[in-house]
């Protein structure tokens, strides 16, 4: 099945509900803006409805939490788990959208990023998962995991010593989201997979994948990396 897809997620996710295609697991990093200083953590997002009004954005970060969120719903399997990486500017219109959906929220997960960046209101270090299921609740696989996960945020660098991507999430946090809501072999959807993190822990931890990235660069690049994980 590991498949990624160079395109728009909403035709993706469009062409699975046609063929009543399901997946067992969701781990999702939605687009959001960072801002001129480059802050994409809990600093420094803006709202949804701001989106196309000002900031330093990905190229494409348009898409409404409704639009994908409906969509994801009906893909992910009953039972299925669904974790939803966030900053505090969005928390609020996703958790009221995302249940509005069907989604019950089991609770929020915290990524301690390790760094530290400067803010009006006390310096950001962290960023939401916010854990769903899909109806009847399924325990995780070690319920032991903490939920504040401390990995820290390292980027990767290109020849040039750039960011692959400015969001890049590490793979050792996405592996512990795997494990925890899914089997091995069982697939694994992420429809905005930029360099392809969800793609790659998938793999290294024997799950199926199912990737999507509009932007060609980055999709080019999460191609690559999975070739050699
Ligand atoms: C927060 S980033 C994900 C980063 C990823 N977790 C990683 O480690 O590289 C969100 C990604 O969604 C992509 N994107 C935005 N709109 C999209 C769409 N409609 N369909 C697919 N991908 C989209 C952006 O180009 C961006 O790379």
């Amino acid at each position: 099945m590991n498949k990624i897809f160079n395109d728009n997620a909403i035709a993706i996710m469009d062409r699975m509900i046609a063929k009543d295609y399901k997946v067992d697991l969701v781990v999702t990093d939605p687009p959001y803006p960072t801002t001129s200083r480059g802050c994409a953590g809990n600093s420094g997002g803006m709202l949804q409805k701001d989106i196309n009004k000002k900031g330093k954005v990905f190229e494409n970060n348009d898409i409404h939490v409704k639009v994908w969120g409906e969509k994801l719903y009906q893909i992910l399997k009953e039972t299925g788990h669904c974790y939803i990486m966030t900053n505090h500017k969005n928390l609020q219109e996703y958790l009221n959208v995302l249940t509005d959906i069907g989604f019950h929220f089991i609770k929020s997960l915290i990524w301690d990023k390790g760094n530290k960046i400067m803010g009006q209101y006390y310096m950001s270090q962290f960023e939401y998962i916010l854990f769903f299921r899909k109806g009847a609740g399924v325990k995780i696989n070690n319920c032991g995991t903490a939920d504040i996960l401390s990995i820290p945020n390292k980027k990767t660098k290109d020849n040039e010593g750039k960011n692959i991507h400015d969001t890049e999430k590490p793979i050792e946090l996405m592996r512990i989201l795997i494990e925890n809501s899914s089997k091995e072999n069982e697939i694994v959807f992420e429809p905005f997979m930029g360099v392809g993190a969800t793609c790659i822990a998938s793999l290294l931890s024997n799950r199926q994948y199912i990737g999507v990235e509009l932007d060609e660069n980055y999709f080019k690049i999460a191609e690559e990396r999975i070739k050699k994980a």
